[in-house]
């Protein structure tokens, strides 16, 4: 037989051409059959559809047919034909089968139904199944679907670095990178390590969020995104924080905090239409196999304008709960960070839409965002979602630079560090507006899973590191 070139499953379950030659590779999901006949659904990754195998026993020699298991990889050459029961219109009556791969029954993905705890322990081959396979699908078109956005907007993509001095959020939880011997530590007269021989010949770190070098950006190139991991080394072992995420943040010129409110909306709105539309297939799946309220719950975020709300506003709203009898694990009361559970309290029980929460007591909040007229509260918002909780978080930029330099003193935030951001505000300062996107929230939020473990292909969390 004449050697084809491959089809891919996703285009091969279109075609029509039947009693064509087709070729096809991939891994075995399952096997089933009589003693005749085997039916082989194999699957290559392009879409969660498998395409059915059909396999006549008396054609192949025992020796090839054995070694025909689950997770073992085929390549297939035969006729493309109607299919009356594999449940999709097409598949292949194989007329020449190589292994390119064997299986054999060590292999831990035998069955269907595993746990996602187990699941995680072998992140290696957890793509290989039909729920990783719709995730690590859906990522790549959420990424597909934020550089559209952008750069249909006119922002221009900026890589900020990821080795930094300076820590942009001032909440001490950077991974410090150094190459100095740790057992062999040299120390300055006051006991303090000296960094002289450290490969910058200071302190750095893992970046938790490029915005400060985004703000040089967007005074520069009036609307720009970073899209890149940042790292976190805080200890928060929950279903929502990874020590490594990816993180989306734009920054724009002239923007006041309605605006980035507005884009913050447009945008995220955009990425869940995109889901719904270009990954159907992965998304139905999903709703199906794990979350029955996923596309309702994608759909109803298109439907409504999000609640805007004020912080002092939100925390009325909260305090009367438990006024009325509402338990919350966490006390209540103006100045406190919303935790999680006030977050979807707002967002599922009493306003059923996503909120954005602006105004926040500027001790919670960091030193960069604008300080209002009140002397309590700085222009911050975050998005709040159902589920998820904060998705976003942002706000208008202090572009004063007095107050900003009085900020960062306030705070015993290292001068030194700052001098190339304060020039922004000594040179042509302006109003400007940003905010970060977490990536892997929006994944919770498309894909339904419960566990950010789950949405990125190799989690780093707490005393976690492996793969
Ligand atoms: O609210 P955050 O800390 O804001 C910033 O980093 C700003 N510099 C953003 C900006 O204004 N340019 O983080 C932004 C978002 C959060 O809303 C959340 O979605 C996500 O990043 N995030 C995390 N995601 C996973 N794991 C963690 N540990 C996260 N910490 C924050
Ligand atoms: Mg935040």
């Amino acid at each position: 037989m004449d050697t084809v070139s491959r089809t891919k499953v996703i285009d091969l379950l279109k075609r029509e051409d039947y009693g064509s030659r087709v070729n096809v590779k991939g891994w075995v999901r399952t096997r089933r059959g009589s003693k005749q006949v085997s039916f082989i659904a194999l699957n290559d990754g392009s879409t969660i559809n498998n395409v059915q195998v059909v396999v006549d026993l008396a054609k192949f020699e025992d020796e090839l047919l054995k070694d025909i298991t689950t997770g073992a990889c085929l390549s297939v050459d035969g006729i493309l034909t109607e299919s009356v029961g594999s449940g999709q219109k097409v598949e292949v009556q194989a007329e020449k089968i190589e292994i390119l791969g064997k299986c054999d029954n060590t292999y831990p993905l035998q069955k269907k139904g595993h746990s996602m705890e187990f699941l995680r322990e072998v992140a290696h081959l957890r793509p290989r199944t039909n729920t990783f396979g719709a995730i690590f699908r859906i990522r790549h078109n959420m990424a597909m679907a934020i550089h559209t956005f952008f750069h249909e907007h006119g922002f221009f993509y900026f890589h900020t670095p990821l080795i930094t001095a300076s820590d942009c959020e001032g909440a001490g939880q950077m991974f410090q990178v150094t190459t100095l011997d740790l057992k062999n530590v040299k120390r300055n007269e006051d006991g303090s390590v000296d960094y002289s021989d450290d490969f910058f010949g200071k302190p750095a770190s893992l970046t938790v969020s490029g915005q400060l070098e985004g703000e040089l950006a967007a005074t520069a190139l009036g609307a720009i995104y970073t899209f890149g991991p940042t790292f976190r080394a805080e200890n928060s072992n929950t279903p929502r924080h990874l020590a490594e995420f990816w993180m989306i943040e734009p920054e724009v010129a002239f923007y006041d905090i309605n605006d980035d409110m507005d884009l913050a909306e447009e945008f995220i709105k955009y990425c869940v239409r995109w889901a719904l539309e270009k990954c159907a297939d992965d998304v139905k799946f999903l709703n199906d196999m794990f979350d029955k309220s996923l596309i309702e719950r994608l759909e109803g975020v298109l439907k409504e304008k999000f609640v805007r709300l004020k912080y002092t506003d939100g925390v009325k709203i909260l305090e009367d709960a438990v006024k009325a009898g509402h338990k919350f694990e966490f006390p209540v009361f103006w100045g406190m960070d919303l935790a999680s559970e006030h977050e979807r309290f707002l967002v599922e029980d009493h306003f059923k839409c996503p909120v954005i929460m602006t105004d926040y007591p500027k001790e919670i909040k960091a030193f960069y965002m604008k300080q209002n007229e009140d002397g309590k509260t700085v222009r911050a918002m975050d998005v709040l979602f159902p589920k998820i909780g904060e998705i976003i978080g942002g706000s208008e930029r202090e572009a004063d630079y007095d107050k900003l330099k009085q900020r960062i003193e306030e705070l015993h935030i290292p001068m030194k560090d700052m001098w190339w951001y304060l020039d922004t505000r000594k040179f042509g300062t302006c109003p400007h507006s940003g905010f970060g996107l977490g990536f892997e929230r929006l994944l919770l939020f498309v894909t339904g899973m419960s566990n950010i473990r789950d949405v990125i292909p190799f989690p780093r969390t707490p005393k976690n590191a492996e793969f």
